[in-house]
């Protein structure tokens, strides 16, 4: 059967088909990715694109919004039953993303030039808590050493958070890689923050949500904890909640919550209030009432049995995935992960993480490379990898498959080896005449055939 797409633009068809043969061919370990129900993409797809509608439910600034206030009602109230809301706490789901959600947040409760303390982004925190840097390499020599495990930024600011704000951001114990709560309670302490953040892209470890909360309580500070990856996790039972604790939970909705693309934010209901204001007129204008849409269906899906299972096999995968690359004779960052996720450091690897990475894409493994913490390369090109089981439990798959993955990946750092010492282009040149490395493309490819996306 021709779609009405094939019909009038076969080329944005054909791009569409071969994005899906590529998903359907690979195995995507980014951890921020999954693959959505048939029935999600149906709701993203649907005529609530075609709706305006500023303002919150029953005080919009246009007419015809009944049933996107209906719409919207149904999202909220399963968002609140997700994440076991307590009744003072209310919703927001119109954030267009996890960052302009953040970015809300940080409108509603801060004035500008307040300093926000959050996680050190090279060990794993987000772009959107803020990020400066100092290009002078001799301003940076001479960064006051305070003593702290702490980053104060420097004179290029890059981005918006760290325009309007002041980050001061907490870095991981040398020792563990992990969290220092005495540490960052003294870092609260000296710099006073507004607002204490915790939550990134690449922290493989639980955070203890009640230790920050008292540090923040201590200094008469809120706490945000960014759940963007974390909340498929936590809907799913699966994984500690902030939920009553922090004062205000954002989260993405399209990585392990396996909903539409956007965000919500939970807060109390006082800042609830504020928060609605400072997405409209604050920040954005027209919510995307598609994507409330795709939320809204992810939300029921969560709500079932089956994405509990989802949720555990998660955590199962990923234990076994880092088990096996141990086995391999991999290290990884804090030796393991309580989560969806793990980081391998290649820092003692033939291949460091930007060109490891490229090498597996060339496999069939889609992954990204990360800095990690205390890594002494730059974020261009540093020692780590992270590699995610969402997408591959999507499929089905069990821990086998995972001691699978970590053979595959030792394979072809084997292969790769003996390039150890070529430049990105001429290493990648080496990589696409490889018979060894076209092998394993294959075989990972008869797998997902196995486990096929629907
Ligand atoms: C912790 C965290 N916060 C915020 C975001 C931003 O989400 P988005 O890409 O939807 O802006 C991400 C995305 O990766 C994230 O990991």
């Amino acid at each position: 059967m021709t779609t009405p797409l094939q019909k009038t633009d076969a080329k944005v068809f054909r791009l569409i088909q071969k994005e899906e043969k590529r998903q359907q061919e690979t195995l995507s370990m980014i951890p921020s990715e999954n693959w959505f129900s048939p029935s999600v993409r149906e709701a993203v797809g649907s005529v609530f694109s075609h709706k305006y509608a500023e303002g919150n439910i029953g005080s919009r600034y246009y007419e015809g919004t009944d049933i996107v206030d209906e719409l919207e009602t149904l999202a909220i109230d399963r968002a609140k039953k997700a994440f076991n809301l307590l009744r003072s706490w209310g919703v927001n789901v119109q954030a267009l993303s996890g960052s302009s959600a953040n970015l809300a947040v940080y409108l509603a409760l801060l004035q500008p030039g307040d300093t926000i303390l959050a996680m050190y982004l090279p060990d794993g925190g987000h772009l959107s808590h803020g990020w400066s840097f100092e290009p002078d390499a001799k301003k940076r020599e001479k960064e006051v050493k305070s003593g702290l495990l702490v980053y104060t930024g420097g004179s290029k600011k890059v981005n918006i958070t760290s325009l309007l704000y002041n980050p001061v951001q907490y870095k991981t114990d040398p020792d563990t890689s992990q969290f220092n709560y005495k540490e960052i309670e003294k870092i609260a302490l000296k710099y006073k923050p507004k607002l204490i953040i915790t939550g990134g892209t690449a922290y493989p470890r639980i955070i203890n949500h009640r230790k920050i909360k008292a540090i923040a309580k201590k200094i008469g500070a809120f706490y945000m904890a960014d759940v963007a990856h974390e909340a498929g996790l936590i809907a799913g039972g699966a994984f500690p909640s902030p939920v009553g604790i922090a004062d205000v939970v954002t989260m993405t909705t399209h990585k392990t919550l396996r909903s539409g693309r956007g965000a919500i934010i939970l807060a109390k209901q006082d800042l609830i209030e504020k928060i609605n204001r400072a997405i409209l007129p604050g920040l954005q204008g027209g919510p995307h009432n598609h994507n409330i849409a795709g939320i809204c269906v992810g939300l029921g899906e969560a709500a079932k049995p089956a994405f509990k299972k989802y949720a555990a096999q998660i955590i199962k995968n990923t234990s076994a995935l880092a088990d096996a690359l141990k086995a391999q004779e991999f290290k990884l960052v804090t030796d393991g992960s309580d989560k969806h996720f793990v980081l391998i450091d290649l820092s003692q690897e033939p291949i460091l993480g930007r060109p490891f990475a490229r090498i597996l894409a060339h496999a069939g493994i889609t992954t990204n490379y990360s800095t990690m913490p205390w890594d002494a390369r730059p974020p261009r090109n540093p020692s780590a990898l992270r590699l995610g089981t969402p997408v591959l439990t999507t499929r089905g798959m069990k821990e086998k498959e995972m001691a699978q993955v970590a053979q595959w990946i030792r394979e072809a750092m084997n292969i790769a080896e003996p390039w150890k010492e070529l430049s990105f282009e001429k290493l990648e040149q080496e990589v696409i005449k490889s018979k060894d490395v076209k092998q394993i493309a294959k075989e990972v490819k008869d797998l997902c055939k196995k486990f096929p996306l629907h």
